[in-house]
C-alpha cells in the first residue's frame, strides 16, 4: 500500500522542501520507492535539487497535457550509488508564466486531479517504479488551494514550524482550523532547534511545552509531536556557497545532506523522521 505524506506549514521557509527531498531520499536508501512532488506551485524549488530537468511538469499533468510517466524524473542518483529503493521527483514549472495556471482550476476540480495523481502513482501504474511505498507532497505554506488540498488527499500530514514565536502560535491556530474540517491525522516536527536545546533533556521539556500550548488546546487525538530537526550549519554554508554558484552563473545542484553527509547531526535527524513515518505507514496493516 501507498502510504501519502503531506508536507506542510502556515508560514513559509519553515524546511518544507529540505525535510521533503531529504526524507524522500533517506527512503529511497532504506529500499523503499519513494515519489516526492513540488505542489508549491506557485512558488517551486525541488527543481534546484534535480540534474536534468525534463519538459513536462506537475502543471501539464493537471492541465491534462502530460501523463504521470511523462512528468516524473528518475532522481535515484540523488540517492548515492547502488540505491536499494527508488526515488522519483515530479517538478512544477518553475518559470513565471507558467507559475499561476493552475490557479485557473477551482478547488474541487484540483482536487480530484489531485486524487487522480495519487491513485494513478498507487493502482494505475503497479509495476516497477511506479508503485510507490511513499508519496511525499511538498506543498506552498499557508491556506493556498493546493496546499489545503494535499492535506485532504494524503493519509498523513507533517506540519513544519520553528521555534519562534509566530509560527508557534500560527501553528496553533493552523491545527485548529484544519481540525474543524479536513481533520488530518497530523504530526509536528520542529525544524531548526539550537542543537543546545536538545541536550541533557531539554528535548523532552520543549516537546511537553509543545504538546501543551499547541497540541492539546486543538483538542484532537490525531495529532502528535513526531520530532525535532537541528539547526544544521553544514547546510546554511552550502546554501551560501550554491547560491555563489548561481550568481557566477554556474549550473549546480544543491546536495541532500542527509545522503551527502551521512554522519552528521542531520542525517540522525532525518533517520530518526523516517523511521517514525515508516511506523506509521505501517499502523493501517
Ligand atoms: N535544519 C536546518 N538547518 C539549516 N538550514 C535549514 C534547516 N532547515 C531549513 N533550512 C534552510 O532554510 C531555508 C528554507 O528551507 P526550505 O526552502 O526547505 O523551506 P520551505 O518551507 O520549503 O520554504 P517555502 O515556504 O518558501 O517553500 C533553506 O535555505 C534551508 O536550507
Ligand atoms: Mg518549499
Amino acid at each position: 500500500m501507498t502510504f501519502a505524506v503531506t508536507i506542510h506549514s502556515l508560514r513559509g521557509g519553515t524546511g518544507k522542501t529540505l525535510i521533503s527531498i531529504n526524507l524522500a531520499a533517506f527512503l529511497a536508501r532504506m529500499g523503499y520507492r519513494v515519489v516526492v512532488i513540488d505542489m508549491d506551485i506557485g512558488a517551486p524549488s525541488l527543481q534546484t535539487y534535480i540534474r536534468e530537468l525534463p519538459k513536462k511538469r506537475i502543471n501539464d499533468f493537471f492541465n491534462h497535457q502530460a501523463t504521470l510517466e511523462e512528468i516524473l524524473v528518475d532522481a535515484s542518483y540523488l540517492v548515492g550509488p547502488n540505491p536499494k529503493g527508488s526515488l522519483l521527483v515530479g517538478l512544477a514549472n518553475d518559470r513565471t508564466n507558467f507559475v499561476s495556471k493552475l490557479e485557473d482550476i477551482d478547488r474541487e476540480k484540483a482536487l480530484n486531479e489531485l486524487y487522480k495523481l495519487i491513485n494513478l502513482v498507487k493502482e494505475v501504474l503497479p509495476n516497477d517504479p511506479w508503485n510507490a511505498d511513499f508519496i511525499i507532497l511538498d506543498t506552498s505554506p499557508g491556506f493556498s488551494k493546493d496546499s489545503l488540498n494535499c492535506v485532504a488527499a494524503a493519509d498523513h500530514l507533517i506540519l513544519m514550524l520553528r521555534l519562534i514565536n509566530a509560527d508557534l502560535g500560527g501553528t496553533g491556530q493552523l491545527l485548529k482550523t484544519l481540525h474543524l474540517s479536513l481533520k488530518p491525522v497530523s504530526s509536528l516536527i520542529v525544524n531548526q532547534v539550537p542543537q543546545i536545546f536538545m541536550d541533557d533533556g531539554n528535548d523532552e521539556y520543549t516537546r511537553d511545552l509543545i504538546n501543551k500550548h499547541i497540541v492539546e488546546p486543538v483538542g484532537s487525538d490525531r495529532i502528535q509531536v513526531a520530532g525535532f530537526i537541528t539547526n544544521d550549519e553544514q547546510i546554511i554554508n552550502s546554501e551560501a556557497e550554491f547560491a555563489m554558484y548561481f550568481l557566477e552563473g554556474e549550473k549546480a545542484q544543491r546536495p541532500v545532506h542527509a545522503i551527502s553527509n551521512p554522519n552528521g547531526f542531520f542525517a540522525a535527524n532525518i533517520q530518526s523522521i523516517a523511521d517514525y513515518v515508516v511506523a506509521l505507514s505501517k499502523m493501517g496493516d
